[in-house]
């Protein structure tokens, strides 16, 4: 039983408004209609002329929203719990130290309890290949990992398990959408699931999109993506960056997000990019190497008889305790 207060409905926000700003409205009860008038839960033994009655009323839910303090895991480990993990559509993914595996169940599960809208949580091990697919392992929930996510007005089918998707990539793609100009023809050289192509060509108005991927995988996410958002100006091809746009007309912007290797494939991008053409190119480095890195590039393209500049850099994420993700927007001059 809980200690209550019985109002006339038409009385009820004042005196709820009054009971909260002095501290008297019990909040771990949930207020109870009864008939024209309310149950207001109460922490104190009188209020005003109300009688204080013992009423039933449910208790208030607390929603939790961060798994951690769903967790029991000794002390010790309390804090290798990670505070980030990526959610791709209904699936979560959350990197686990070796200490921590023998949690697993316990972590997917809480996870689910804090975001209702997963259908599972996986266990990601890393990127491997040149494709750069996600080493998965089930730990909550069911189905698979293949889901539907949305992003910008968009939705992108994709399965991290078989082609490379980044969320974190968002607030990068709307940027870019924004810089495009009507009628610009783009070259994505290392385009994944084409969440850059479905971002741009949904919201920008290219002529056209080239949408590249060596991971003939990546073709079948990607034409569904081109049917699902209704997309017309999309070009989907498979194949070796490299190779492929020696086929491809000359672009006002190249997009190239593979950032361990990109910088390997400049040279063709420029070869394919008009003048004033934009490249954006994605780099991981050592923080303290990025300086040299840009100068060595810079006098590198000029070798091959590029003419180019850096319009600006910026960090994207941090990689590790000492490396990041950086994107260099590169001007053709
Ligand atoms: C970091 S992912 C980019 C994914 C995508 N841009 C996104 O935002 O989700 C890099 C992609 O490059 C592809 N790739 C690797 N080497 C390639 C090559 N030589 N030519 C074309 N694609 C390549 C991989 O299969 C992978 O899908």
């Amino acid at each position: 039983m809980v200690k209550c207060i019985r109002v006339l409905k038409k009385d009820g926000e004042p005196v709820r408004s009054k009971l909260i700003s002095l501290g008297l409205l019990d909040l771990s009860f949930r207020i109870r209609s009864d008939g024209d008038h309310i149950l207001l839960p109460v922490v104190c033994d009188s209020f005003e002329d109300y009688e204080i009655i013992d009423e039933e009323l449910e208790v208030q839910k607390h929603m939790e929203t961060d798994y951690r303090e769903l967790i029991e895991v000794p002390s010790e480990l309390k804090e290798k719990l990670p505070n980030s993990y990526d959610v791709i559509g209904d699936v979560a993914l959350i990197k686990l130290e070796d200490e921590l595996l023998s949690y697993k169940g316990q972590i997917g599960k809480a996870l689910m309890a804090v975001i209702p809208s997963l259908r599972t949580v996986m266990l990601d091990s890393g990127v491997k290949g040149e494709f750069r697919i996600r080493d998965l392992e089930q730990i909550a929930g069911t189905g698979t990992s293949e889901t539907i996510h949305k992003e910008f007005g968009t939705r992108m089918l994709t399965d991290p398990a078989k082609v490379y998707f980044n969320p974190r990539l968002a607030t990068e793609r709307e940027r870019i959408t924004l810089e495009v100009k009507s009628g610009e023809t783009i070259i994505d050289m290392f385009a994944g699931v084409a969440p850059f192509g479905m971002v741009i060509c949904k919201h920008a108005y290219p002529k056209i999109m080239y949408s590249i991927d060596l991971n003939p995988e990546a073709e079948y996410f990607a034409k569904r993506n081109v049917e699902m958002n209704h997309i017309t100006n999309l070009v989907i091809i498979t194949g070796d960056a490299k190779e492929a746009v020696k086929d491809l007309p000359q672009a006002d912007r190249i997009i190239m997000n593979l950032p361990q290797m990109a910088d390997q494939f400049l040279q063709y991008a420029l070869e394919k990019a008009k003048v004033g053409a934009t490249i954006h190119l994605h780099k991981i480095i050592e923080r303290s190497d990025f300086d040299d890195f840009v100068k060595e590039l810079v006098s590198k393209m000029k070798g091959f008889g590029y003419d180019m500049h850096i319009a600006r850099t910026s960090e994207l994420k941090t990689y590790s305790p000492t490396m990041s993700v950086y994107v260099l927007d590169i001007v053709r001059d």
